[in-house]
């Protein structure tokens, strides 16, 4: 794994460091939340269809957004996958359940994986390494398979100074970057997923649908 500005002044990476850090731990995932909160809103309220036809999904989002999409989608099992000190001590309902895990490793099955703001926070070698895995745990397209990629794009027609900010955010703390649609495609495409979608839904980011 690549070395941060984060790791070298902390002696650790800012993941590690949040699961010893009980109060850093509690102010990201609250960061994590609001907005969490704004953007699944807008995709529950204006883009219903990305999530027509699953009958699981597999995410890493905060309790409120969890059980706002099972609410919404009351046929939809959906499961929350996070390291362990962020889902510990979550309760799941009905259609809701937690797992602690490392997503390097594997990656619960499901037909839809739903990423937002995972992957910008990884390197290309990383984020093929992510998408193998999660590829491994969804069914064929022609099964119903696809991953859900809530992420910044970069692009001429956004905000300039704010997709600079970005990509020094994720330089410094984690070891990512922001990419433009060209940057995304080919990820998908070393992840030997074979094709993609994007649809505009808030500000910098899009969803992007993206098939096995
Ligand atoms: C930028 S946050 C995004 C959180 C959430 N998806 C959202 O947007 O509200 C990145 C998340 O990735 C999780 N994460 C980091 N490394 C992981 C790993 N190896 N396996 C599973 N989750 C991991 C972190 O704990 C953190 O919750």
């Amino acid at each position: 794994m690549v070395s941060t500005p984060f790791a070298t002044a902390h002696g650790k990476p800012l993941f590690e460091y949040a699961g010893d850090d009980p109060r850093l731990n509690r102010l990201f995932n609250e960061a994590m939340g609001s907005d969490a909160r704004l953007i699944m809103s807008v995709l529950i309220k204006n883009g219903k269809g990305v999530f027509e036809g699953l009958k699981s999904l597999e995410a890493a989002l905060e309790l409120w957004v969890a059980k706002a999409i099972s609410n919404a989608f009351p046929e939809l099992k959906c499961s929350v996958f996070d390291l362990p000190h962020v889902v510990e001590g979550l309760e799941g309902g009905k259609n809701l359940s937690y797992f602690g895990g490392d997503m390097f490793k594997s990656v619960p099955s499901a037909d839809a994986i739903l990423l937002k703001w995972i992957l910008h926070d990884w390197s290309d070698e990383d984020c093929v390494k992510i998408l193998k895995k999660c590829k491994e745990a969804i069914p064929s397209k022609e099964n119903g398979g696809k991953m859900i990629v809530i992420d910044n794009q970069k692009g001429d027609d956004k905000p300039f100074e704010t997709q600079l900010f970005s990509d020094v955010l994720m330089m410094v703390h984690v070891s990512g970057k922001e990419r433009n649609e060209q940057e995304w495609a080919k990820l998908f495409s070393d992840a030997r997923f074979s094709d993609y979608k994007i649809s505009p839904i808030l500000g910098l980011r899009p969803v992007i649908e993206v098939y096995p």
